[in-house]
């Protein structure tokens, strides 16, 4: 397979012109921020250098030396559309404009008046990740927690803790501070994020033109699975009644709803204040008659459901096997769709797509189905952790062969 990464060397820079030779991936613009957004997932944008219009191309920077593992023909297949990679000249992101570099002057400013401090480690330690949703900055959990910065809030007032947080968020672009902390191992799967900064964690935001609204401090929202959101929406479901077991503020069932045309959408979900932003967003996209929100736990709530839905979304970390079972039964007695979430370690992801379909086929016989299973596509929506995958299975469930494409 071609490797991109052999083609490119370091960047090298021209001081005249500021102008950086560049390694660049190119699509048509109109899928520019899919192509930013995957390459920032997956920790491959190149984001000191300004991305650039070539006509009817955007040519945007990534880091070559971080692409070793990937192609371009696996992006180009993730995506769904054309890309090539080349290497051109690029300006540098002016230091005004980039976040980073802002949080950066404002912090060293900030610690010149505390002249005991190791400066440089506490600089270098900065996040150079964070979330912005609406007007809330979710930086991450190690964000202003080292040693060094407790024994330097252990020395400071409140006021000048706060005074701090205020210059963080506006270098950030952001009016509310807050850290993540570890999504909670319960089965809501519930945000512990602490506000530092504003009155309440409550977001409203748009994603692909889809209104959002929750409390980020209650529920968590995975701003990185974004291309998987796309994927989804493109699948066309129109005339389908689709089930959500795990829909959350709606992360799935608004893109069904909404892009890929489904009739309805049953979502069922456990945690009412993931129901709340739901419900918030069901009236705020005007589908609030395209989808039926059933509250409890899914064990409960599927069986309601059996043999009613052309497809099933099974959307939970780090398995959704629990509920393999009832997504079968609440298929129609001529089959549908299954897609599976799952975090898989790299070396066993054929092993486990081998084994679901036979699992998956176990049930089917079991519950009297005679379908044909057959996997259709396995989708790497992102790193979970080193050496996991969160992959979604897409499973074609048919009472004849006839396969229907994704
Ligand atoms: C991981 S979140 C949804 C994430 C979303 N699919 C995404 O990728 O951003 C899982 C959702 O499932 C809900 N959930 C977990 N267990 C459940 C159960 N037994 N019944 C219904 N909902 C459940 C949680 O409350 C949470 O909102």
């Amino acid at each position: 397979m071609f490797k991109v990464v052999a083609l490119l060397a370091e960047p090298m820079a021209d001081s005249k012109t500021q102008l950086v030779s560049a390694n660049v991936l190119l699509c048509l613009r109109e899928f520019g921020q899919d192509l930013y957004m995957y390459l920032d997932e997956h920790e491959l944008l190149e984001t000191s250098l300004k991305p650039k219009q070539i006509g009817d191309l955007l040519a945007i920077p990534f880091k070559p030396l971080h692409f070793e593992s990937q192609n371009i023909n696996t992006v180009r297949d993730r995506l769904g559309f054309d890309i090539s990679s080349d290497s051109i000249e690029l300006e540098r992101v002016a230091d005004s404009l980039n976040p980073h570099a802002r949080l950066s002057k404002v912090i060293e400013t900030w610690l010149s008046t505390y002249p005991k401090v190791d400066a440089q480690s506490l600089l270098s330690s900065l996040p150079r990740k964070w979330e912005l949703l609406g007007d809330l900055v979710i930086l991450p959990e190690t964000a202003f927690e080292s040693k060094h910065w407790k024994e330097i809030f252990a020395q400071i007032s409140s006021t000048e803790k706060l005074d701090l947080w205020q210059q963080v968020t506006h270098a950030l672009g952001g009016q509310r501070l807050a850290r993540q902390h570890p999504i909670a191992k319960n089965e809501k799967r519930s945000s512990q994020t602490e506000l530092l900064l504003g009155q309440d964690g409550w977001v409203e935001f748009l994603d692909h033109g889809i209104h959002f609204g929750f409390d980020a401090t209650k529920v968590m929202f995975s701003s990185g699975n974004v291309t998987e959101r796309r994927r989804i929406g493109m699948i066309d479901m129109q005339g389908e009644v689709v089930v959500d077991a795990f829909a959350g503020v709606g992360y799935y069932s608004l893109h069904m709803a909404l892009r890929s045309k489904a009739e309805h959408i049953h979502a069922c979900e456990i945690n009412p204040d993931s129901i709340h932003g739901l419900t918030w967003a069901c009236k705020a996209n005007a589908v609030e008659q395209k989808i039926t929100i059933h509250q409890g736990d899914n064990q409960k709530t599927l069986p309601l459901l059996y043999g009613q839905a052309d497809r099933c979304h099974l959307g939970i970390l780090p398995s959704s096997q629990p509920v393999w079972e009832h997504a079968l039964r609440c298929l129609k007695s001529g089959g549908g769709w299954l897609h599976i979430h799952m975090n898989v370690h790299k070396n066993d992801i054929e092993q486990w797509q081998k084994s679901t379909i036979e699992v998956l086929q176990k049930y089917a016989q079991q519950i009297g189905h005679g379908w044909d299973i057959s996997a259709h596509h396995l989708e790497r929506v992102k790193w979970f952790s080193p050496h996991i995958w969160h992959v979604v299975l897409d499973v074609e469930c048919r009472a004849d062969t006839t396969l229907i494409k994704v």
